[in-house]
């Protein structure tokens, strides 16, 4: 969602900021703004990307300072939206993250009061409010502030008279990078990697004064302290590596991510797969909670679950699992969320936790909110992922259920070893897709010419056929919609033409038959059909347009080897039309509202 970042040491901070705000793009990019104390408080703002205003910043002094990017909520993208906010005499700034859901009636009493307003902002009401209670101690006008305040919120401060940065969490994450006579603040870790490796994780109620030399951590009006942890992620691993961009970066990483996940659990002397996490085998099933490409993960996950574990799995988008639904019998729910930030996931937790389910998650985010409500949590290794489209973290998603499946398994011991096998296999067919970049890439090309593409697949290839129509839906914007393949007869073939191609994916399992029908049937309609076929499939080429040949997998283990494909296919496209790959428009990494 809306990043923030915050300095306040010895050095200028005006770069510093500007710096860690480049890192924090991919959290919301459509304004963004700085506040600085320097020679009284000043405040640069617009609907820009970070470099472009930092171009038109003066040079500043200024020692103490709050900086924002914005993915807007209340209030369209505007330079008077934009963040940081200030009150009416312009003393006090404020960077937000989060929703405050009363602010309507807190803005309504604060302009009986004489206070005026200029956005649309929910964020606006708060250097008001600190207005209002400030007497000299900003600490005491924040906390004051806040008590008066419903919703989530992650909040930074300053003031002209004051040298100190007030922070604040509900909801909403928010940590401390600590270095020597300065002190960093941030929404999130890759901010503060090329300055500081040792990390605060604030907790809900903090309140925190930073000055260069100290911290002081409250909650509920008495001091804390809060562990120091040790950053994993640096500014090797949130770089480009040479790379066009970040998602072609990280497609390329997945060979690694999937072999560490997989070394670390699968042993190498006896088929066995050890996790960190328990799970307790006698539930009487399992509920899976999540939203976007984590959700296409779920459904993968459901028959894997289902067929090694044998164990009842139901997958429930977390935006509506909110809304009156319930749960049977002994349940344990698990939040699929790369970021572990993304609100409807934790909110559907959170109700599966009021139910009487036991909880984990499976994130990419140590200490994110998600592994604060989950009673543990399964952290895939996929690193730090910035393209806002998911795709090391899709497929570490995908893995952590393999892992997961293997550790209940009920099959037997021939089956198991053919598993982890598989498993092991991966990291190399994965390599082999990406050996292939520049065939998909003229499949890509070729897509980019068409205003609409279905995705197609049956079984495990269903959910991948979802996948791949998001994928080339967000980063390249074409209309795609993904389909089980039997129903696009059901309506959806009355857009069939020859204008309008078909990617198929077609795997030689038990579905391979009806797919070659359906096939058939998209010819008919003079379409043209790209199919994602294994190396080897002879027959297949004598109903389509076009092959992408891919290695031959074990079915369950087939949507790691497709949603590469689809990932590369999606980029190319985009990459042909131009589009901001990295940064698609209206889009953030993490939703962190509902
Ligand atoms: C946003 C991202 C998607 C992601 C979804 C769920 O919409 O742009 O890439 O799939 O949120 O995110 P999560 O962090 O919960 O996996």
């Amino acid at each position: 969602m809306c990043g923030i970042v915050g300095y306040v040491g010895c050095k200028e901070a005006q770069p510093i900021l500007v710096n860690c705000l480049k890192r924090l793009e991919y959290r919301g990019y459509d304004s963004c703004g700085l506040a600085f104390l320097g020679d009284g408080l000043q405040v640069y703002k617009d609907v820009v990307r970070i470099g472009e205003l930092e171009k038109i910043l003066p040079p500043n002094g200024g020692r103490v300072g709050i900086g924002h990017t914005r993915w807007a909520t209340h209030g369209r993208p505007s330079k008077v939206n934009a963040h940081p906010h200030v009150d009416c005499r312009g003393e006090i700034a404020v960077v937000h993250n989060g929703i405050i859901s009363n602010f309507l009636a807190l803005r309504e009493r604060l302009v009986s009061e004489g206070h005026h307003f200029f956005s649309e902002t929910d964020t606006e009401v708060l250097p008001h409010l600190i207005e209002k209670y400030y007497r000299g101690n900003l600490e005491e006008a924040v906390r004051r502030a806040l008590q008066d305040v419903e919703g989530s919120y992650a909040v930074a401060v300053i003031h002209r008279n004051s040298g100190e940065l007030i922070a604040a969490r509900h909801e909403s994450p928010l940590l401390i990078g600590l270095g020597d006579g300065e002190k960093f603040l941030a929404s999130d870790a890759p901010a503060l990697v090329d300055y500081s490796d040792r990390v605060v994780y604030l907790e809900d109620g903090d309140l925190v004064v930073m000055h260069g030399e100290g911290l002081k951590i409250s909650n509920q009006g008495r001091e804390v302290v809060r562990k120091e942890h040790h950053l994993e992620w640096t500014a090797k691993n949130v770089g480009k590596a040479g790379y066009e961009h970040f998602m072609l970066k990280e497609i390329h990483e997945q060979p690694g991510v999937i072999e560490e996940m997989v070394g670390e659990s699968v042993s190498t002397i006896e088929p066995s797969v050890n996790l960190e996490v328990f799970i307790d085998r006698t539930v009487d099933g399992i509920l899976l909670l999540a939203c976007g490409t984590s959700y296409y993960a779920a459904m993968v996950g459901q028959q894997v679950l289902e067929e090694i574990a044998r164990l009842p799995v139901r997958v429930e988008l977390a935006s509506e699992f909110s809304y009156s639904r319930t749960v049977v019998g002994r349940t344990l729910a698990i939040a699929i969320s790369q970021s572990g930030e993304t609100a409807d996931t934790n909110r559907a937790l959170k109700k599966a936790r009021d139910l009487g389910c036991r909880t984990m998650a499976i994130t990419n985010v140590r200490d994110s909110t998600v592994t604060r409500i989950a009673e543990q949590s399964f952290y895939t290794k996929a690193g730090p992922e910035i393209g806002v489209a998911a795709t090391k973290s899709f497929t570490a998603q995908l893995i952590a259920f393999y892992l997961i499946a293997l550790s209940l398994a009920e099959v037997d011991a021939g089956t198991f070893r053919h598993m982890t096998q598989e498993l092991r296999l991966l990291p190399s067919k994965v390599q082999r897709v990406l050996d292939s970049e520049k065939v998909i890439a003229g499949h890509g090309r070729r897509l980019s010419g068409y205003e609409s593409v279905f995705y197609v697949g049956r079984g495990i290839s269903y959910p991948m056929a979802l996948e791949g129509a998001l994928k080339i839906k967000e980063i390249a914007y074409i209309h795609a919609e993904g389909y089980a393949a039997g129903e696009l007869k059901h309506g959806p073939f009355a857009l069939l033409r020859e204008k309008f191609p078909v990617v198929a994916l077609t795997l030689r399992d038990d579905t391979y038959e009806a797919m070659l029908s359906n096939i058939k049937e998209i010819k008919a309609r003079e379409s043209p059909v790209l199919a994602l076929a294994e190396e080897g499939d002879q027959e297949i080429a004598k109903y389509v347009d076009y092959v992408l040949p891919l290695p031959q997998t074990d079915r369950l283990f087939a949507p790691v080897v497709i949603s590469v494909a689809l990932q590369l296919l999606a980029y190319f496209a985009a990459r042909s039309r131009g589009c901001p790959i990295d940064t698609p428009r209206n889009l953030a990494k993490s939703v962190t509202v509902e």
